[in-house]
């Protein structure tokens, strides 16, 4: 039954009101209620919310039933105007409420309707997806985590920017010092600067958790270098920090050898020099044979055979003063892993500039 042929069923007699005739208010409060029970059903039973706005607007719209009622208000005696009114208004408010509650439920059924057609189902296979993996150098990463995890150290991190302090200073660099010219320096225009090593994470390390300690803290270093085979800009260290009572350069050895093993699973050829970093005192030179061209030479070991790889050595007594730590009472040693190196020397690859180029040719092979 569609709404217009309903409304139009709603009695309508008294239209001859335009006649001003005196009417009996009995009559009137039938059609009031008669028109609300009309409305009220209809309301009730309507299923769609066209319909129900179609009911609405011919009993509560501008020229609708109750409009026509309201205009014959004034031919009612005057003494039973408010009655009128008042039952006019009841009517209407009742009407209003069931509507609205109504359409509200209709509207929910719909969003419900909706939402069931919508339905899809998350579990099915997508197909031409490609999942990503690894980084070569976060595989090496992850392990040593893993490893030093295991020997009781913890992992700590740093900004890539820091301060000069921190970089150098703390580090038994100070201004004007040779040794900073070992590390070229990218500044950024407030006196900051982009870490040129993972050590001023042993300084943030040593103040903030103090001795006894063992950490290490993987992250991006940066050096102004020209960019060739074996040189990048920015590339990935490992540093590694041990401070407690009585610690030798025996301590130092056993770490190293650990770390080699667990990352080759095999012997590999190493050899100890003498390094020189103000950071640590005595210092060395931890490298080992080139896995790429077997120590033949190659542009990675430029030719020489030999891969630097751990510059390490024992903390020096100014970095443990400059932490507050007392360096009569603790001592310990350090490292500076070459992540990205290592990476090379595991994977056997030849040109440094590969593991950031994002070339998926290189990248799917790991
Ligand atoms: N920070 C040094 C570098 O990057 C390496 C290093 C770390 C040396 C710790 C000794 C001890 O050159």
């Amino acid at each position: 039954m569609t709404p217009r042929a309903n409304v139009d069923c709603v009695p309508c007699l008294l239209y001859c009101l335009s006649f001003a005739i005196l009417i009996n208010m009995e009559d009137l409060k039938k059609r009031i209620s008669e028109t609300m029970s009309f409305a009220i059903t209809q309301i009730a039973e309507l299923c769609s919310l066209e319909q129900l706005e179609g009911v609405r607007v011919a009993v509560l719209g501008r020229k609708g039933d109750f409009a026509q009622i309201a205009k014959m208000l004034g031919t009612v005696p005057p003494g039973d105007r408010a009655e009128i009114g008042q039952l006019l208004n009841d009517a209407k408010r009742q009407i209003e409420s069931q509507f609205q509650s109504r359409k509200q439920s209709l509207e929910r059924l719909q969003l419900q309707e909706r939402l069931a057609q919508e339905w899809v189902d998350l579990t099915i296979p997508v197909s031409g997806v490609q999942a990503g993996h690894r980084h070569p150098v976060t595989i090496i990463q992850d392990e040593l985590e893993e490893l030093f995890m295991s020997m009781g150290f913890r992992v700590v991190d740093g900004p890539e920017i820091e301060s000069e302090y921190n970089n150098f200073d703390a580090l038994n660099i100070p201004a004007e010092h040779p040794a900073r010219d070992m590390q070229d320096t990218f500044w950024l225009a407030d006196g900051h600067l982009l870490r040129t090593h993972t050590s001023p994470v042993q300084v943030r390390a040593l103040k903030k958790f103090g001795p006894p300690i063992r950490m290490v803290a993987p992250g991006r270093v940066f050096r102004n270098e020209e960019v060739d085979a074996s040189h990048e800009h920015t590339f990935y260290q490992l540093e590694g920090m041990m401070v407690d009572r009585d610690i030798s350069v025996a301590h130092l050895l056993h770490f190293m050898k650990a770390l080699l093993s667990s990352v080759f699973g095999r012997d590999v050829e190493v050899r100890l020099r003498p390094g020189y970093f103000p950071f640590v005192e005595p210092g060395f030179e931890l490298d080992i044979r080139c896995l790429v061209c077997s120590g033949v030479g190659c542009p990675v070991c430029k030719q020489s055979g030999w891969v630097e790889l751990l510059p390490c050595g024992l903390v020096h007594p100014h970095v443990l003063q400059n932490c507050g730590v007392d360096p009569k009472e603790w001592n310990g040693f350090a490292f500076g892993l070459g992540l990205t190196r290592l990476a090379m020397m595991r994977y056997r690859i030849d040109d440094i500039r590969l593991l950031q180029s994002g070339d998926l040719r290189f990248l799917n092979q790991f």
